[in-house]
């Protein structure tokens, strides 16, 4: 079969940017930074991504390219044992992380709408948890499903069906071609406006003033390998997929770095925006910052629609606000689609039109279970469990099986080949040594974080129900797609891109 390719690089880096750039950016990278030291915060976030983020996302974009498959493929042809470890990345963003992601997106929809109006009124805190969520007060009162929240993420499913229907080149990166430009100048347009804002240079200083001390602390390292992960989209099986769309000659490791450092910059940039606009609130409010910031979903549906009813132009601020998040949102939420979708035809041959529908019927399904009265507590508690183990677990396997069950130098020759930017020898050794050490220490952290005390104050019995059976939920079903046959066996034994590299000295 002929493998579809993007039709320029330029439309890849906008689609691996695309993916990168998403809703964990804009809230979650500028809280981490105020919390663990500020602008000092930039010191280990930067380390890591020189050490963990940029290698992995090379190794991800050498396996995709050069075993020419998504995940499961690429892995069953690196060594046959190792197919399963392709299907669990791809199976749990596909049936944890997506079916979340989207009713996220739904409700940054539906809050673009909101902030016309600004119908959150005097009390955003209340209209977000009562008025909107409907919120119960445990993850077992489930209640029933909230109508506007599920018709929105209908439409949210709804877009990301039709541009992943339309395959690579028609589809995802005609839609991160307009994505991406769009998301840059709505944030260019967002941060100079909340610049001007009076109290922004005061949350600006707070983001950004380093407190050395705070990076003495290990567990700001972990955050920063932690928030790197998530960010850069590795450990999902969406960078392999995307690489092997890539023509012959790809300028692997130049896309490689200028995806990590597009993310990070994205990141570091949209932060400025997010604190300009808390230092404002903070500034009208009379309170300190440390009283406005706050983490995630209360920072973009409760503190920013607080600081949009007193803002000059809040409205149109606010939506375009909400828009910029929905855009971000999509375009990793339709990489992730496609990571399991290119899977899925790999493996059973089956038309793509037929794999999208059937794949986003069942998303959207799945994604029902988080649009209850309970969802807010099923999204963090899956979130969680995914984010924390699945990620880290599936990177330490990469690295693994490229460095231990194969021979590393292969990659690094297929990279270097037609690369202008040249890997050197050191990488080897970070992929063999460093980053699966490095993993396997964030790991064990947050392993021992977990048993000292449950997460987020829930009782073990959620946790457990609803976190980790949803985990090995994933495994049960990576599993299950492990053990059906090949519809074309030939396609494990398929001619490799540059096979003269595998000769190594
Ligand atoms: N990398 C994507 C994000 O940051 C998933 O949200």
């Amino acid at each position: 079969m002929e493998r579809e390719q993007w039709k320029s690089q330029l439309g890849f880096l906008f689609a691996a940017i695309g993916s990168a750039v998403g809703l964990g950016n804009i809230w979650r990278f500028s809280y981490q930074a105020y919390e663990h030291g500020g602008g000092a915060f930039l010191i280990p976030y930067l380390v890591a991504l020189v050490t963990c983020g940029i290698p992995l996302i090379i190794l991800e974009f050498a396996i995709g390219h050069k075993k020419s498959g998504s995940a499961p493929l690429a892995f069953a042809k690196i060594n046959r044992r190792a197919e399963f470890f392709g299907w669990w990345p791809v199976s749990f963003v596909m049936f944890g992380i997506v079916l979340y992601y989207m009713v996220i997106i739904a409700w940054c929809l539906n809050y673009c709408i909101f902030s016309a109006t600004m119908a959150w009124g005097s009390d955003p805190n209340s209209f977000f948890f009562q008025g909107y969520l409907g919120l119960s007060d445990k993850p077992f009162e489930i209640g029933g499903i909230n109508l506007t929240i599920l018709v929105t993420t209908a439409v949210v499913w709804f877009i990301n069906w039709f541009i992943v229907c339309r395959g690579i080149g028609k589809g995802v990166e005609l839609a991160n071609k307009i994505f991406m430009p769009t998301l840059f100048l709505l944030t260019v347009f967002l941060i100079f406006y909340a610049i001007t804002l009076d109290g922004a240079v005061e949350g600006v200083i707070a983001y950004l003033e380093p407190d050395f001390q705070e990076i003495m602390d290990v567990t700001v390292w972990i955050s920063a390998y932690s928030q790197i992960f998530f960010s850069m989209s590795v450990g999902f099986g969406i960078m392999v997929a995307y690489a092997s769309y890539l023509p012959d000659d790809a300028d692997i490791s130049r896309n490689a770095i200028m995806t990590g450092l597009g993310d990070s910059v994205f990141a570091v940039v949209a932060g400025l925006g997010v604190f300009a606009v808390l230092g404002f609130m903070a500034k009208s409010s009379g309170l300190p910052i440390s009283e406005v910031v706050t983490e995630s979903i209360g920072l973009a549906f409760v503190a920013y629609p607080k600081a949009l009813s007193v803002m000059p132009g809040g409205n149109i601020f606010g939506m375009l606000f909400f828009f910029s998040l929905v855009v971000a949102g999509i375009s990793s939420s339709i990489s992730i689609l496609e990571a399991f979708c290119s899977a899925i035809i790999d493996k059973f041959g089956v038309r793509r039109e037929f794999v999208v529908t059937s794949v986003c019927m069942l998303g959207f399904l799945g994604s029902a279970a988080f649009t209850t009265n309970a969802g807010l507590y099923w999204l963090d508690i899956v979130d969680h469990f995914i984010t924390h183990y699945g990620l880290i677990v599936v990177g330490i396997v990469e690295c693994v099986l490229a460095a231990w069950f194969y021979d590393i130098r292969i990659f690094r020759r297929h990279v270097n080949r037609t690369s202008s930017i040249k890997i050197p020898r050191i990488w080897d050794l970070t992929i063999r040594f460093f980053v699966p050490a490095i993993l396997a220490v964030v790991l064990a952290m947050d392993l021992i974080t977990e048993f000292s005390k449950p997460y987020g104050g829930y009782p073990y019995s959620a946790l457990i129900l609803i976190g980790i059976d949803w985990l090995l939920f994933t495994l049960i079903l990576a599993a299950l797609f492990t053990k059906l046959p090949w519809k074309y066996d030939y396609m494990l034994h398929s001619r490799e891109k540059d096979e003269n590299s595998d000769q190594v000295r």
